[in-house]
C-alpha cells in the first residue's frame, strides 16, 4: 500500500472530492484527519472508514480562520501523533456577473480558498519539518489557469494557490516538503450541482477534449500520485486533471461566451 502507516489530513473531507481522497487514502493504508466546516459530513466520512481498518478524526472547524485551523491540526496530531500528507481541498464558489460582486463574497471566496490553503499549509509545514518529510497536494481549478466567466473571485483565489503552491514549493523543499496542485475540470458534485444551471451542466462537458464530467475517483487517483513517498522529485508544479478544457483555452471560453450571449 502507498501510504502505509502514514497520516493525511484532508480539509473539505466531508464530502465530494475531498470524501474521496480521503477514502482513497484510508484504503492505502493511511490514517486521516478530516477537516470541515460541515460537522456531520466529517464525522459521516470518519464513519466510513474506519471499516478499513485506519483511524479516522473528524475536527471540526473553518479552514477561513487560522485559530480554528491551528485547533484542529493539533487535534488531529494529539489523536493520530504524526503527520505526512496534506490536502487542501475545502473550497467555496459563487457565481456572480463582475460588476455585481460584493466586498464580503470576494473576501468569503478569498479566505477560504486561497488563505485556508496557507493556514493550513503552514500549520502542517511546521510539524512536517520537525521529521524532514512532507508531502502538501492542495486543489486549485481550471478557473485558476484560464479566465473564467462570472467567477472572478473564485478565479483569482484559485490562481493564488498555484501561486502559492510554487513558493511554498522553494520554501519547503529544505524541509523534505513537497507541494503540488491539481487543477480539476469540471468534476460532478454538489458543489457543481449547486453553481451551475441545468442547462450549463447539458452543455458544460462538451467544452474539453473528453466529452464527459470527470469523477471524484480520477481526481483522488491523482492526489494518491502526488502525495506518494515515490513523487519526491515533483514539486511545485500544477497538474490539469480536466479532460483537456485548458488544451481547448479560448475554444471553451468562446463557447461560454456565445451561451451568455444567448441567454440574453
Ligand atoms: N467540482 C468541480 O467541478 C471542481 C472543479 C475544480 C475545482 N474544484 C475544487 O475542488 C474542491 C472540492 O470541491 P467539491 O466539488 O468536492 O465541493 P463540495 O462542495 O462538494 O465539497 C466541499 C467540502 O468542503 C467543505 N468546506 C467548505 N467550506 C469550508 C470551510 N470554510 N472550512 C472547512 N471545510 C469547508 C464542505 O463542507 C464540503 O464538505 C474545492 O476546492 C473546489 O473548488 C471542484
Amino acid at each position: 500500500m502507498v501510504l502505509e502507516g502514514q497520516v493525511a489530513i484532508v480539509t473539505g473531507g466531508g464530502r465530494g472530492i475531498g470524501k474521496a481522497i480521503a477514502s482513497r487514502f484510508a484504503a492505502e493504508g493511511a490514517d486521516i484527519g478530516i477537516i470541515d466546516v460541515n460537522a456531520e459530513a466529517a464525522r459521516a466520512t470518519a464513519e466510513e472508514i474506519r471499516p478499513l481498518g485506519r483511524r479516522a478524526v473528524a475536527a471540526i472547524a473553518d479552514v477561513g480562520s487560522v485559530g480554528a485551523v491551528k485547533a484542529a491540526v493539533s487535534e488531529i496530531l494529539g489523536e493520530l501523533g504524526r503527520l505526512d500528507v496534506l490536502v487542501n481541498n475545502a473550497g467555496v464558489e459563487k457565481r456572480t456577473p463582475f460588476l455585481e460582486i460584493t466586498p464580503e463574497d470576494w473576501q468569503r471566496q478569498l479566505d477560504v480558498n486561497l488563505s485556508g490553503t496557507f493556514y493550513c499549509t503552514q500549520a502542517a509545514g511546521r510539524e512536517m519539518a520537525k521529521r524532514k518529510y512532507g508531502r502538501i497536494v492542495n486543489i486549485s481549478s481550471v478557473a485558476g489557469l484560464i479566465g473564467p466567466i462570472d467567477l472572478a473571485a473564485y478565479g483569482a483565489a484559485k490562481a493564488g494557490i498555484i501561486g502559492l503552491t510554487r513558493a511554498a514549493a522553494l520554501d519547503l523543499a529544505d524541509y523534505g516538503i513537497t507541494v503540488n496542485a491539481i487543477a480539476p475540470g469540471p468534476i460532478e458534485t454538489d458543489l457543481m450541482r449547486g453553481v451551475w444551471t441545468a442547462e450549463a451542466l447539458r452543455e458544460r462537458p462538451q467544452h474539453g477534449a473528453i466529452a464527459r464530467f470527470g469523477t471524484v475517483d480520477e481526481i483522488a487517483h491523482t492526489a494518491l500520485f502526488l502525495a506518494s513517498p515515490q513523487s519526491g522529485f515533483i514539486t511545485g508544479t500544477t497538474l490539469s486533471v480536466d479532460g483537456g478544457a485548458v488544451a481547448a483555452g479560448a475554444y471553451m471560453v468562446e463557447k461560454y461566451r456565445r451561451r451568455k450571449l444567448a441567454a440574453k
